[in-house]
């Protein structure tokens, strides 16, 4: 039997971090046995925010990379690539805008909220309206039938789905395929600061952290702010760095509830624990970080190989595409 296809990205905009792992990477890894996977670097989202400042977008891609096959993205079983690298992705997005529909794109939540809440970059530019298309684009190409996502991300397959929907009925083909979310299952992780985890933040600790980074950064966690001295009882539901020890350690749960609201352990000490065990978490993906980083060549094999596997797909959809549409196209 066949596997099902799944395809998923990520932007490369800064260093991944402990949010990316438990809502993204772990999720990725384990389906790379159930799953053809593809895998992409969606650079060309990156820029649509990052255009005014493109920098850092060319390391971050490597440094992100590294960090995909550290926590076990597999490139002998997922295919890895880079979405500029095979450019049917812009000709696709192209096709699918001559039939999205304006209103759809400019009622989308996700678009609204980051046009209302992103203040430091001029966001209201034609790409970005554009951003679920492209996004469309990268998973219909690939005719992925799966795609794991954060709930955040809902809006932007709805529209994928609506797009495929008035394609096929258009043109009497069932050429797309309408893709399904896989929702990742984990709880979501705040920021340190208990905000929303994010870059412009600098609330997040990154997989690659030095451990006296990671041991003060959990040192600078609020806590539970009724727990004043170390003799009152706190309220672990209350406290972020209960929800840490939830997602990264569930089998402590009972222990860290229970010292905590039996007073038998000091805020400072209860960190303290945490940012140990975090540091043992990350130990060996940042050992293998070291290796892949200094084995360049072996990356950029990866990722010819990964473009490989996409391109031959990639080519396959937009010839069938341009048949549809009568447009020129080779063979
Ligand atoms: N928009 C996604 C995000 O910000 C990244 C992304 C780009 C993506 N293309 C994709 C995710 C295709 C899934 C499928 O997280
Ligand atoms: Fe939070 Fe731990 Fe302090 Fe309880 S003891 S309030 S769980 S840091």
């Amino acid at each position: 039997m066949t596997k099902k296809r799944i395809l998923s990205g990520m932007r490369p905009t800064g260093k991944l971090h402990l949010g990316h792992l438990v809502g993204a990477l772990s999720n990725w890894t384990s389906l790379q046995d159930e799953y053809d996977c593809f895998f992409m670097v969606a650079d060309w989202h990156a820029l649509m925010s990052e255009y005014e400042n493109p920098g850092n977008i060319k390391e971050n891609i490597l440094d992100n990379v590294i960090d995909w096959l550290a926590c076990g993205v597999d490139p002998n079983k997922s295919n890895i690539f880079i979405q500029s690298q095979i450019p049917e992705h812009l000709e696709l997005y192209f096709i699918l805008s001559l039939i999205t529909p304006l209103g759809l794109l400019e009622r989308c939540p996700t678009y609204k909220e980051q046009l209302r809440e992103v203040l430091n970059r001029d966001l209201s530019t034609y790409a970005f309206l554009g951003y679920p298309v492209l996004q469309a684009a990268d998973i219909l190409l690939y005719k992925a039938d799966t795609v794991p996502v954060g709930e955040d991300q809902l809006p932007h397959l709805e529209l994928a789905r609506q797009i495929v929907r008035k394609f096929n009925n258009l043109y009497k083909t069932d050429c797309l395929l309408e893709p399904k979310a896989l929702l990742t299952k984990t709880n979501r992780l705040l920021g340190l600061d208990g905000r929303k985890m994010s870059k412009s933040y600098n609330n997040y600790i990154a997989l690659s952290e030095e451990p006296q980074v990671i041991r003060k950064k959990v040192q600078s966690m609020i806590t539970d702010p009724k727990r004043i001295r170390i003799t009152d009882s706190g309220h672990p539901h209350k406290c972020n760095v209960c929800c840490y020890y939830m997602v990264f350690f569930p089998n402590m749960e009972k222990e860290v509830y229970e010292r905590c609201s039996k007073s038998k352990i000091g805020c400072t000490e209860c960190k303290k624990e945490l940012a140990d065990k975090l540091v043992s978490l990350l130990a060996p993906i940042q050992e293998k970080r070291q290796e892949l980083l200094k084995d360049k060549k072996y990356i950029q094999e990866i990722l010819f190989k990964g473009n490989s596997g996409a391109s031959e797909l990639a080519k396959k959809t937009i010839a069938q595409v341009k048949g549809i549409l009568k447009v020129w196209y080779e063979l």
